[in-house]
């Protein structure tokens, strides 16, 4: 553990009397697009979102970073976009991870609460998880979240949240998301380059979830699937509690390549026609149809037939509805969804996609985009933006007790701060 990179994390409670103790900041570093915001927590604990920052992914593939001096930069420019916006400096973010590195497995903790008993407290409960979340992995890998599933207190089981019962034992069941070391590290080393630290580390379909999913939905059974450029990820709730999750690697750049190989134009005129002329069904688009798009070759323009692109689109949607449905019989779950799916993320806007998915998935089928978050910035309800906007509230939600990185964050913290003065006040720079 010691030589892990979330080895030394420790806890922290939230800092006051800072310019940014009210401000937290959630960084998701997508394959397509990396985007910051900035969250402003009033008295009333609620969010209202005052810097947002995004850039286009550089470095990136299928959810991991595959060259860190290009993550870095990318990242750091959608740090900058957000604190500019925001007119602060922050120091820490909660940050989504995704890639087929990441697994999950259940694992139980105990602890004695007392021989004479008593209230459980918070603190009780996250003693708890923490034991289960001390399990022998093999050296490469990591533990990246701990949730819990259901509580026992004593005999009782089924239990959401311990806190406030009285007993003289708890347990927990949770479940435990791990990952690759050398992909969390690369991740990490990527925004530490940046002077930020992270507070959590957060497996980026349990930001979606949060940011889309209803109460009524996770209690009484869903799946939230996070189609984004690189990965689809996958969460299921039963019981208001995680019950499954899963990262297939497949998404919309899938979609894109398809249509730049098929009709030979460069991939961001494919994908540019992707979103604005694609669809998932042919059926939905007039067989007849023509538009003008850019394409290689001397005059750099050809006419494409609509029902044609359709045709290259709903191959790859029928696939990618395929693998999902595979994927949620896969857990077992599949007889406990009556909520059914919430697609999100990107390709969740692709047209025809609700009703080839309603086709083809044997469950109910919505979109889900993020809700009830206050905005002075971007237009955030897109589903594009579940993730980042679920890590602000997954941040806000369980703020009492993030993770901070104890080692050092670099002097470009000093750094950051300069440049961010030096664009508000003309201070000379030899
Ligand atoms: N209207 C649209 N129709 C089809 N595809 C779309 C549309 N809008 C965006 N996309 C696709 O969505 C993808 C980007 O989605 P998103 O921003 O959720 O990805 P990301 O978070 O960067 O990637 P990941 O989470 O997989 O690492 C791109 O492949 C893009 O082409
Ligand atoms: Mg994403």
């Amino acid at each position: 553990m010691a030589n892990s990179p979330l080895g030394s994390l420790t806890r922290r409670s939230k800092t006051s009397g800072t310019n940014t103790s009210e401000m937290i900041c959630a960084l998701d570093v997508g394959t397509t697009k990396i985007c910051a915001l900035i969250g402003m927590v009033d008295d009333k604990n609620s969010l209202r979102i005052v810097g947002a920052g995004r850039v286009p992914s550089k470095g990136l593939r299928r959810g991991m970073v595959v060259n860190t001096t290009d993550a870095t930069a990318a990242i750091g420019q959608a740090i900058e976009e957000a604190e500019a916006s925001a007119g602060v400096t922050m120091e820490s973010a909660y940050v989504g991870i995704a890639g087929g590195h990441i697994s999950a497995l259940t694992s139980k903790g105990v602890v004695a609460i007392g021989r004479n008993g008593r209230k459980i407290t918070a603190d009780d409960s996250q003693r708890a998880l923490e034991q289960a979340r001390n399990i022998a992995l093999p050296h490469n890998r990591e533990v990246i979240n701990a949730v819990a599933r259901a509580y026992v207190v004593d005999d009782q089981n089924g239990i959401l949240d311990p806190v406030g019962m009285y007993g003289y034992r708890l347990e927990v069941e949770a479940n435990i998301i791990t990952g690759a070391t050398s992909a969390i590290t690369n991740l990490i080393n990527c925004i530490h380059a940046n002077g930020l630290e992270i507070d959590d580390l957060v497996l980026e379909p349990l930001a979606s979830a949060q940011a889309v999913l209803t109460d009524e939905e996770r209690q009484a059974g869903v799946a939230v699937v996070d189609i984004g450029g690189g990965t689809t990820d996958l969460a299921i709730y039963l019981e208001s509690a995680l019950w499954h999750t899963e990262v297939l690697e497949v998404g919309g750049d899938h979609f894109v390549r398809d249509v730049a190989a098929g009709l030979r134009m460069p991939y961001d005129k494919a994908e540019a026609l992707i979103k604005q002329f694609g669809n998932a069904v042919p059926d939905l688009v007039p067989a007849t149809s023509e538009v003008r798009v850019g394409s290689f070759g001397a005059d750099g323009q050809q006419m494409v037939n609509q029902r044609l692109l359709a045709e290259i689109i709903s191959a790859r949607a029928e696939e990618v509805t395929e693998l999902i449905s595979r994927e949620v019989r896969r857990s077992g779950y599949d007889g406990l969804l009556p909520a059914g799916i919430v697609l999100t993320g990107g390709v969740a806007q692709l047209a025809g996609l609700t009703e080839l998915s309603r086709k083809n998935l044997e469950w109910p089928v919505r979109i889900g985009r993020p809700s009830g978050m206050d905005s002075a910035v971007l237009d955030l309800s897109s589903p594009e933006y579940s993730t980042s906007v679920g890590l602000l509230q997954w941040g806000l939600t369980q703020g009492a007790k993030p993770y901070v990185v104890t080692t050092a964050p670099t002097s470009l913290t000093w750094k950051r701060v300069v440049e961010f003065l030096r664009r508000l006040l003309p201070i000379p720079t030899s």
